[in-house]
């Protein structure tokens, strides 16, 4: 069924049962409120009749005052009968002839015991006798004890039936009227909240198809389940969308790396298979055969370092190296990487000093730092010709702090953003150069110092220089490095 009747029916339900329910209550109550004023309404006349119509010492009836009440109840059908102690009718005339029936015995038990009887459940009149519905209350008249009179007074229940009767018309026209009401009312209270679960199934769809861009309006406070709902949606929404736009971005990137893989590697290849064809036709002369084999070699050693980089580069991402982190003195390192590199500055015409206390101590795995430092040192002398290059140590609070300042090409703030990624040059027509130039050397640089729970940053200025800064945290505050996963 559709959530719409569903709900209508549900509303109705609970209307209709809440009108039963009230109505029947209503008519019970004012039923026997009807009939409760009826008998206090004989009750009174034959209280009247008590003290004025029968004289309890002269033991007479005023025939004349019964009449005359009964004359001006004429509407209502209001008679009377008086029965003397022996319940023989005594008033009026054609009862006490015989006319009208004894009071039924149990009846009479109870007014002797001096209970005044009303009687609801009426099938005769006592006038005459005949089937006919009344309301009769009986009152006993004592006089020191002894019962003198019984006062009968009845009314036809017609007049009764006829009112109750006519509230029960009333209430059939009222309950009409609510049904109906209850039906236009719950078919709009139903019609509004399938309207908002049918736009949050609308939005579902377009999300089903592809679109992430939807977005339902739901109106509402908070506590409504329905607009909690839509927002939850909403926000399920949002990281599909998210997650969506990282598959797009994760695929370009793998893409590019293909691209880039590839370039790298044609380069070096073709130029070995230039040379080995040249070797093959004995195209190249006898006395340039050996330089040949030598550039072939720098070739293949180009690529073995190419596809080693990549393999680390990606064992650092997917943090599957483990790192043996130990306290040393980083001036002693800085020391030994300078020494390595002193002919390649002296070939640039640069001079390089290091600034550093004689005791540095720095937290880290000390051939990835050497590694670290080394790259980026290497990186000052390629873009630095006949400058300076400085590396700096110190001790910071619980960390290290290193830089290497150069006063070389620099870059601009286009070319400083994208240093971090695989395969960037800020020159790309930069080929097979003397310290590498594959553009990996800064992206698994980047990758290191992170795993070591350290910064890097760079400020450089293009035709000024350039300052790399690092950072690593002391043994307290390092990280500890999390699970390796897999280890070669
Ligand atoms: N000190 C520097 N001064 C100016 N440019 C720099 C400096 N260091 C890095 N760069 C720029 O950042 C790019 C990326 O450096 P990265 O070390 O990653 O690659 P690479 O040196 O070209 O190749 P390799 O992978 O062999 O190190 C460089 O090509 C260069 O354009
Ligand atoms: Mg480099």
């Amino acid at each position: 069924m559709k959530m719409l009747y569903q709900q209508m029916l549900a509303f109705f339900g609970v209307i209709l049962v809440t009108l039963a329910v009230v109505s029947i209550l209503f008519i019970r109550s004012t039923t026997s409120n009807v009939w409760e004023t009826s008998f206090d309404q004989l009750e009174q006349y034959t209280d009247v009749l008590k003290d004025r119509a029968v004289d309890s010492n002269t033991y007479l009836i005023n025939s004349q005052f019964i009449q005359n009440s009964e004359e001006i109840l004429k509407d209502q059908h209001v008679h009377f009968i008086i029965y003397d102690a022996k319940n023989n009718a005594r008033y009026p005339a054609q009862a006490a002839n015989g006319g009208a029936e004894p009071i039924a015995s149990n009846y009479w038990k109870q007014l002797k015991n001096g209970n005044a009887v009303a009687l609801p459940e009426l099938t005769t009149n006592p006038a005459d006798g005949k089937a006919q519905s009344m309301t009769i209350y009986y009152k006993p008249v004592f006089l020191d004890n002894e019962l003198l009179f019984v006062i009968a007074a009845y009314a036809p229940v017609d007049n009764i039936q006829a009112s109750i009767k006519k509230t029960e018309h009333n209430l059939l026209i009222a309950f009409l009227l609510s049904m109906l009401a209850a039906i236009v009312i719950s078919y709009f209270v139903a019609r509004y909240q399938t309207g908002r679960i049918n736009r949050l199934r609308l939005a579902t769809h377009q999300v089903a198809e592809g679109d992430y861009d939807v977005e339902v309006k739901v109106k509402g406070s908070q506590r409504d389940e329905v607009v909690a709902l839509a927002n939850d949606f909403q926000d399920m929404v949002q990281s599909l969308r998210a997650s969506q736009a990282e598959i797009k971005r994760q695929e370009e990137r793998r893409r590019q790396f293909m691209a880039d893989a590839a370039h790298e590697m044609r380069t070096p290849l073709t130029t070995i298979n230039g040379l080995l064809e040249g070797l093959a036709y004995d195209a190249i002369p006898e006395e340039s055969k050996g330089e040949s084999i030598q550039l072939m070699r720098r070739e293949t050693n180009r690529l073995i370092r190419l596809v080693n980089e990549n393999l680390d580069y990606e064992k650092i991402r997917t943090n599957q190296i483990m790192l043996n982190k130990q306290t040393f003195n980083a001036t002693e390192a800085l020391h030994d990487i300078v020494s390595q590199l002193t002919k390649k500055a002296q070939d640039a015409g640069d001079t390089i000093t290091i600034e550093a206390a004689e005791e540095v101590p720095v937290f880290a795995d000390h051939d990835r730092f050497v590694q670290v430092l080394f790259n980026i040192t290497q990186n000052a002398i390629q873009f630095t010709q006949n400058g300076t290059i400085t590396v700096r140590a110190k001790a910071g609070y619980h960390q290290t702090e290193l830089a290497v300042t150069d006063s070389g090409i620099g870059m601009s703030p286009d070319q400083v953003k994208n240093i971090w990624e695989r395969y960037y040059k800020a020159d790309p027509s930069r080929k097979n150069t003397k310290y590498g130039e594959s553009g990996l050397g800064l992206a698994i640089v980047h990758q290191l110092v992170t795993l070591h729970g350290g910064e890097i940053k760079v400020d450089s200025e293009l035709g000024k220089g350039t300052t790399f800064t690092l950072t690593f945290p002391d043994e307290e505050t390092a990280p500890k490095q999390a699970p390796i996963t897999y280890t070669k």
